[in-house]
């Protein structure tokens, strides 16, 4: 294990955030973890002695001024707007996601930080990729702001590795499930909502179209990866951009027979919206040999164990 003295997470409040800083604290103590996030209500999932302040991480003076005090040398950087919002507003996208990633850098060089985590996505991808296990230096043409924004952090990430010999790294994450926070507005969302409306009403409206597969992972994979990639020693890495990881792969309809199996008389039913076009850019299977080779990357979860844990924990949250 990597000795972090301190770690800072950005964006800490968020669907991947709160989970990912939850078991930061169980790995380095609670009192090594600085949370940040733009929102203001801290969740009770990371209990009271967490640390937490509020930064909007285009604040450049506060979150140099948090480097310091708190002697920060280990960032996971993961505020970001999503494909979704993304699509909305496609500048304010381009800001946060952009001017976000040059203020850590700059941060963590001036300040000297042992190591950033910038997490990229599926979302890369677009325009001339095969559906199936696009591998990991397939072309990288994006059609959503998102997109284009996770592709110029990778090659960002892998400029200021050879610029000025700062270790970032970060993993492409594909759609990602999990049953505490709620996701913020991308286009693999409805995989989530579905096991909500299926334990409430037994019915959902996907805004996903049928046969329309996607790379999804459960959120116990996504932490796993996160952190054994940021405890792998540099010199095992051969990519100092992002990473290919994969889990499973499943279309609207495939993960409605699962949870038929849990629960018998749900329904699903189709209403395509704008995120159809986004989802269809991108491809059905990732192949992540190079993360499996590199570092021992793989998965314990698949469509089957993934969904009776969701109904599980959700049923119980949810009564
Ligand atoms: P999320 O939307 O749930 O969380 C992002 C957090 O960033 C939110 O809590 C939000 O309040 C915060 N934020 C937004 N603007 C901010 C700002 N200016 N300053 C500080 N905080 C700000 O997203 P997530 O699912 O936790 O994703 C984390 C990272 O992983 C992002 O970079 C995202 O692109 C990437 N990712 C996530 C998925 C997924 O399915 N969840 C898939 C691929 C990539
Ligand atoms: N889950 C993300 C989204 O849907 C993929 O990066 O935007």
């Amino acid at each position: 294990m990597v000795n972090y003295k301190k770690i800072l997470v950005t964006g800490g409040l968020g669907q991947i955030g709160s989970e990912l800083s939850l078991e930061l604290q169980k790995r380095y103590g609670i009192e090594n973890v600085v949370i940040t996030d733009i929102k203001n209500e801290i969740p009770e999932v990371l209990g009271q002695n967490s640390i937490y302040l509020k930064l909007d991480v285009l604040d450049y003076e506060k979150l140099t001024e948090i480097i310091k005090k708190y002697e920060i040398d280990a960032i996971f950087h993961l505020a970001a707007i999503f494909s979704g919002r993304g699509e909305e507003d496609p500048f304010n996208c381009w800001n946060v996601n952009m001017n976000g990633n040059i203020n850590i850098f700059k941060a963590a060089i001036e300040y000297k930080v042992k190591r950033v985590f910038i997490p990229s996505s599926m979302a890369v991808w677009g325009i001339g990729i095969p559906k199936e296990n696009v591998s990991q230096d397939s072309v990288l043409r994006p059609t959503s702001m998102y997109g284009v924004t996770k592709v110029a952090g990778e090659r960002l990430c892998e400029y200021m590795f050879h610029k000025y010999n700062l270790d970032c790294r970060g993993l492409r994450y594909p759609g990602i499930i999990s049953s505490e926070a709620l996701p913020g507005g991308g286009t693999t969302d409805y995989a989530v909502e579905i096991f909500y409306e299926a334990i409430k009403h037994k019915k959902y409206t996907s805004y996903i179209d049928k046969g329309t597969k996607l790379p999804m992972m459960y959120m116990p994979d996504c932490i796993k990866a996160t952190i054994m990639l940021m405890e792998t020693d540099v010199e095992k890495l051969t990519c100092h951009g992002d990473y290919n990881i994969a889990a499973f792969s499943f279309t609207p309809e495939e993960i409605a027979d699962e949870i038929k199996k849990l629960i018998p008389d749900f329904e699903i039913d189709y209403k395509p919206d704008f995120r159809q076009k986004i989802a269809e850019s991108w491809p059905a299977s990732i192949d992540d040999s190079v993360a499996r080779r590199d570092w021992g990357w793989s998965p314990d979860y698949d469509i089957t164990t993934m969904t009776k844990d969701m109904i599980e924990k959700l049923s119980k949250k949810l009564k």
